[in-house]
């Protein structure tokens, strides 16, 4: 079946490659902290990523979509220098943008399951909302290792991320069902 819709074609392409410069990106992360608890978190954060991208082009493949070697390049470039930047740029900051893309990641999955909404499908719901939620829990992770920082503030203050400043609506303490979570993110 082909999909009948190229904005969620192409933000499918890009969640795939984007995946990979998020693995690569905690790879370097992991290798940076000295924090053997602070390691196996990122490390499993790694992998959740690497299972991301599998269920994202299992979906592609269903529809026919190839992968974009574009993409594939750009975020294989972007990963690999956030991944040797966590070596150089100190302890918080790696915690930081993380948590704050994680933020944003959230609800590219449910904007993949409106879109898929607004063309009658909705056998992908499960996945994308479980992979949402996943990128929810890694924000939180993120978070809870830097929210008592006193650097905190001031970066909040400036990328709008943070205690307060966040990109989702999603709330893990009362998380809706998958039936409901087409509420999740439609601002
Ligand atoms: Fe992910
Ligand atoms: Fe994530």
């Amino acid at each position: 079946m082909q999909l009948q819709h190229p904005e969620l074609a192409d933000l499918l392409k890009k969640a795939y490659s984007a995946e990979k410069a998020a693995a690569f990106a905690y790879q370097g992360h992991a290798g940076a902290v000295k924090n053997k608890e602070a390691k196996i978190a990122i490390r499993q954060i790694e992998i959740d990523e690497w299972n991301h991208r599998e269920e994202v082009l299992a979906i592609m493949k269903q529809y026919n979509i190839s992968i974009s070697k574009w993409y594939e390049i750009r975020f294989h470039i972007v990963g690999k220098i956030i991944s040797g930047s966590c070596y150089i740029i100190g302890w918080f900051m790696p915690f930081y943008f993380a948590g704050r893309l994680e933020s944003g990641n959230v609800c590219e999955y449910f904007r993949m399951m409106h879109f898929f909404h607004s063309i009658g499908i909705k056998e992908h719901d499960k996945t994308l909302y479980e992979m949402g939620i996943k990128e929810k829990e890694h924000e939180v992770y993120f978070l809870g290792q830097i929210k008592n920082n006193k650097l905190l503030p001031f970066f909040e203050n400036l990328f709008s991320w943070g205690n307060k400043k966040g990109f989702n609506d999603i709330d893990l303490d009362k998380k809706y069902s998958v039936e409901e979570s087409e509420q999740y993110c439609k601002k």
